[in-house]
């Protein structure tokens, strides 16, 4: 009985030897991409990631490569991070983006960061998800004016791409598909939860961790008018994004005009009512992004205050209730709204600003 054991173990043995092929066991031990692991932090609330995207270190790799590669453009002069760059937490500095050939975009280009838990992107909201916006910017002709089929040709002629595609992507052809599950994959990694109020997760003494200025700035963001407060809360405060990405309720009318000569979320619905309503934008490390809002119109976040304080236009259209109710402005001293800009500094991640996993790769 052992013997006849053994010899059905030997043969099937070699059968198995005989189906999988030596080479095929090389090829799929050299290109089977390793899981890329996110590092969980204290505060950072449960990963989002697309289930049809699993990342690999590979992938992520390749994802960065092509977000700093002007490669993806026409004539290879726009990169991704012309208009995105780490140290402002991927915005450009500028009052609107510059795209190829110098041509100047209608909009201020948006911080990167924390992107897997957001529900709506662009300023009026029209890119439901992150594999597809990817591909707008790529084919806009006055940002990177790059017709998608000519970039996996391209992309496939190069032999730095060819090789890092397969190791990405094993057995899948370059293609729209390949280009923007990869840069899904760099862009879901840009996370940041790292800013002097993160502290407050294992030290409770606010005063201590941000100071006194700050933390006035604090409870005046946080607080009601009726308490005396700014009333930042109700759109920025959805902790621990500092914005608002609840589906419905991302889109807003601050009152930063009277007549609207972009009609933002209105654009993308048709619809009157979304006139003049754009994205809520997160404030982590806003302190590095100016200009500010969706036409760069503030340059400073002492502006930007001076604007929430006596600058909203409170006829127009579409105004959102939360700042409706107020039905005046909230006339803050300079001290107060010293305050707020003392605690928006408080949410400047530097170790995100500087981290080398995002820096470019070549
Ligand atoms: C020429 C400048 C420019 C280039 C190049 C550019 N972007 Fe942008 N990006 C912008 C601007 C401006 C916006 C806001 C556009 C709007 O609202 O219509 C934006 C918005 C975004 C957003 C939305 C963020 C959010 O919170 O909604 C993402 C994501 C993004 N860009 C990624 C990329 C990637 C990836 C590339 C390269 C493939 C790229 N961008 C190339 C200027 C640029
Ligand atoms: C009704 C909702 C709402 C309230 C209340 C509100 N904001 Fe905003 N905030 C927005 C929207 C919407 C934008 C983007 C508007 C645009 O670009 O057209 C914005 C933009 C900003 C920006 C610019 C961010 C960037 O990346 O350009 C800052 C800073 C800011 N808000 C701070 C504050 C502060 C401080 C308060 C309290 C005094 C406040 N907000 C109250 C909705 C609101």
């Amino acid at each position: 009985m052992k013997i006849q054991f053994a010899i059905i173990a030997l043969v099937s043995a070699a059968l198995l030897v005989k189906s999988c092929k030596k080479d095929d066991l090389i090829n799929k031990q050299a290109t089977t991409p390793t899981p890329y692991v996110i590092e969980k932090t204290q505060g950072m609330p449960p990963l989002a990631l697309p289930a049809d995207n699993p990342l690999s270190n590979e992938g992520v790799l390749l994802g960065r490569m092509l977000f700093y590669d002007p490669i993806v453009s026409l004539d290879s002069t726009v990169a991704c991070v012309s208009c995105h760059r780490q140290d402002k937490a991927f915005t450009d500095g500028l009052r609107y983006g510059k795209g190829i050939r110098g041509q100047i975009l209608g909009r201020n280009s948006m911080p990167l960061y924390n992107l897997m838990w957001q529900k709506k992107f662009f300023w009026d909201g029209r890119s439901k998800s992150l594999r597809e916006q990817v591909l707008i910017p790529i084919q806009a002709h006055n940002e990177m004016d790059m017709n998608l089929y000519d970039l996996a040709i391209k992309l496939n002629n190069s032999n730095r791409y060819h090789t890092v595609f397969q190791k990405a992507f094993p057995g899948q052809s370059i293609s729209p598909a390949t280009i923007s599950k990869a840069l899904e994959q760099f862009l879901v990694t840009l996370i940041s939860f790292n800013a002097p109020i993160d502290q407050l997760h294992t030290n409770h003494d606010t005063l201590a961790v941000i100071g006194p200025e700050a933390l006035r700035g604090l409870k005046l963001f946080m607080q009601p008018k009726e308490n005396g407060g700014a009333d930042c809360f109700h759109c920025h405060s959805n902790i621990p994004f500092f914005g608002n990405n609840s589906a419905s309720g991302s889109m807003a009318n601050n009152g930063l005009d009277l007549n609207f000569t972009d009609k933002g979320f209105g654009s993308v619905t048709g619809k009157d009512q979304d006139n003049g309503k754009f994205k809520i934008p997160a404030l982590r490390n806003v302190g590095v992004t100016a200009p500010y809002m969706h036409d760069g119109r503030f340059a400073t976040l002492e502006e930007v205050l001076d604007f929430y304080s006596s600058g909203i236009q409170l006829n127009s259209p579409n105004l959102d209730v939360n700042i409706l109710a107020h039905g005046a402005q909230l006339n803050l001293s300079e001290q107060q709204k010293s305050d707020i800009v003392a605690f928006l500094h408080t949410l400047t991640d530097q170790s995100f600003l500087t981290n080398p996993a995002f820096k470019s790769p070549f």
